[in-house]
């Protein structure tokens, strides 16, 4: 079953040139950057209600996501959701005949699990899946409670790891 939309992952050529629009323009807040070595990949998560917008910067030219910028140019790379059993999901996308690019769920170093199914079998939109471990998801749920409660105390959000990370995308690195 879908829980939500976990986030929706947009690919850009540099995080500083884009955080006018994000942060800026539209009031959202950096709660966490993340390099992701294996994907080569910088990220930040942009939380908007329940869900997350995640900036993805390549940050590796051989990889998946450099060469999709290459050829595709920045936009949506893919859009993600929370279910509540992945394996029971991708099972039931297997009898539906779904290409997956993942058969078997990956593990985050988190212990989340996460996979991909195939644009072929999506009219072109590469959906992830996640499965957050149990511990994770009431984490999650407190760390969403507490931004709540810190945006209505006065919007003083930013996590000291975001915080350097506006500046040091602002300022040049
Ligand atoms: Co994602």
């Amino acid at each position: 079953m879908i829980k939500k939309i976990s986030h929706i992952a947009i690919v850009v050529p540099e995080l500083k040139d884009v955080v006018g629009f994000w942060v800026d323009a539209l009031g959202l807040d950096v709660a966490h950057t993340e390099h992701v070595p294996e994907q080569g990949v910088e990220v930040a998560f942009l939380p908007v209600g329940e869900s997350d917008i995640e900036l993805l910067q390549p940050t590796d030219t051989q990889s998946g996501v450099a060469r999709y910028l290459a050829k595709r140019g920045p936009g949506i790379h893919h859009i993600c959701f929370e279910v509540d059993d992945i394996e029971a999901t991708l099972a039931h996308l297997k009898e539906m005949n779904i290409p997956l690019i993942d058969e078997q769920p990956k593990y985050g170093s988190d212990g989340k699990k996460m996979a991909f199914i195939h644009p072929k079998g999506t009219h072109g939109v590469l959906v992830e899946l996640y499965e957050l471990p149990p511990a994770e998801m009431e984490q999650h749920q407190e760390a969403s409670d507490d931004l709540r409660r810190r945006l209505r105390d006065g919007r003083e959000v930013y996590t000291a790891g975001a915080k350097a990370f506006l500046s040091r995308i602002r300022h040049g690195r």
